[in-house]
């Protein structure tokens, strides 16, 4: 079963990224393949409603979607981790949000998938909440399984993420939510 890490940041080996990669090394140790998209090295362009995907799966827009609509319908689970911008998730993984309902036109193809959610702010109280439940939406709108940490919602971090142990503790639990949950169908 496969479980591929998002992060929403456009900073290549910025604190997103770095727990990405925790979390797929945790889940890769408990023996699950696992995937990666790291929306900092990808083109993804924001939905223009052109109304294309409602007659099949058909983008009018040519950029780096066609690859990750593969990589998601693939995936049994995602944890996806968003900087908080403006105390909500960034354009660039908003941009990926939209752009995902092709595949919620053609078929639902997410629906039934585990998903878990991290933040990462630049401050402690700086909207983390507000942004996880942002990604939430995405998943409850696709039909997925929503997990939290055990506790709250989901990972709650502040950078740098590396030291921020408090942050650390939610994000892992929170991989151990969407790994134990996926477990259970297999
Ligand atoms: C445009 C912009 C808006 C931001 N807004 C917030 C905010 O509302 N709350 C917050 O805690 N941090 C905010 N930050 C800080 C980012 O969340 C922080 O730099 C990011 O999590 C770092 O992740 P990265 O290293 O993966 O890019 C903002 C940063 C930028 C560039």
């Amino acid at each position: 079963m496969k479980i591929t890490g998002i992060s929403g940041s456009p900073n290549i080996g910025g604190n997103n990224e770095r727990i990405i990669d925790l979390a797929l090394g945790m889940a890769e140790e408990k023996g699950f393949e696992t995937g990666k998209i790291f929306i900092s090295q990808l083109e993804v362009s924001p939905c223009t409603d052109c109304g294309a995907c409602r007659n099949g799966r058909e983008c009018s827009i040519d950029d780096d979607m066609a690859g990750i609509y593969e990589t998601l319908e693939t995936s049994d689970a995602f944890i996806v981790s968003s900087p908080v911008f403006f105390g909500c998730v960034s354009a660039q993984l908003k941009a990926l949000f939209d752009r995902s309902v092709l595949l919620r036109r053609n078929g639902f193809l997410l629906k039934g998938k585990v998903g878990g959610a991290v933040a990462i702010g630049g401050s402690r109280n700086g909207g983390q909440e507000f942004t996880i439940h942002a990604i939430h939406s995405w998943m409850h709108i696709h039909g997925m399984v929503v997990v939290g940490d055990m506790a709250h919602f989901g990972g709650i971090a502040v950078k740098p993420v590396d030291s921020d142990e408090e942050g650390l503790k939610t994000v892992r639990d929170t991989v151990e939510m969407v790994c134990g949950t996926l477990s259970r169908f297999k």
